[in-house]
């Protein structure tokens, strides 16, 4: 019989204003510029006055613990798709089922509170770990192409696209608390 502990809870809760130190810390604890070049979403100001109108953006909380960070917003001339950011905070929760179980909630969450039809976003293509992570969420690459950074390094992405107009994501039930459950070792 499978008890409580066989299982990770997994929690969305609000970004609040006094995240945002913490954001720094959960980037550098996985030296986040190897993935990606931002911590919050492009349209974040310093202001949370547009949560939930012109984004969505949570604390992912795992077993009751700050575990990282994932946010969807709505693209300024094309209202209708949003554009998702994510990451988590430790490198021992990677390869958990968590990232996709996130991601499930947010973009459910996003659909009804933004009125998004379809979620976007650009990947590295050496990503490998989250270009698999979005797969299992219905995610399918959409462009390639390269990026130069002020640098000069040059960086092949990935464009990727979920349709939302098929349905919601499996296992993305709503629920008051956002809160999902995990096994803890097996069975994502
Ligand atoms: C990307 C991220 C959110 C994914 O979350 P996660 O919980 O680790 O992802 P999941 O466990 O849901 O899925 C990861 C999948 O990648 C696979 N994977 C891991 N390393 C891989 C590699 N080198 N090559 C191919 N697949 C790989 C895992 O095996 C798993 O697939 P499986 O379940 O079919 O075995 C998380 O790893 C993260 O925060 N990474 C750092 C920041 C980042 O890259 N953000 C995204 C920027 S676009």
């Amino acid at each position: 019989m499978k008890t409580r502990s066989d299982f990770l809870t997994l929690e969305l809760r609000d970004i609040r204003l006094s995240d945002l130190p913490s954001l720094e810390s959960w980037g550098a604890a996985i030296d986040y510029a190897r993935y990606m070049s931002r911590l919050s979403p492009f349209c974040f100001d310093g202001s949370l006055a547009d949560q939930n109108r012109s984004f969505v953006w949570f604390a992912i909380v795992v077993d009751g613990r700050d575990s990282g960070t994932v946010w969807i917003e709505r693209k300024p001339f094309q209202k209708d798709v949003g554009v998702l950011g994510i990451l988590l905070a430790r490198k021992s929760l990677f390869d958990r089922g968590i990232g996709r179980a996130a991601i499930r909630r947010a973009v459910t969450i996003a659909r009804n509170a933004l009125g998004v039809s379809s979620v976007r976003l650009h990947v590295r293509q050496t990503n490998l770990r989250a270009i698999s992570c979005y797969r299992h969420c219905g995610f399918r690459i959409t462009a390639s192409a390269e990026t130069t950074f002020p640098d000069g390094a040059r960086i092949p992405f990935h464009r990727m696209e979920l349709d939302l107009a098929a349905g919601v994501p499996r296992h993305a039930s709503p629920s008051p608390a956002h809160e999902v459950e995990l096994p803890r070792v097996s069975g994502k």
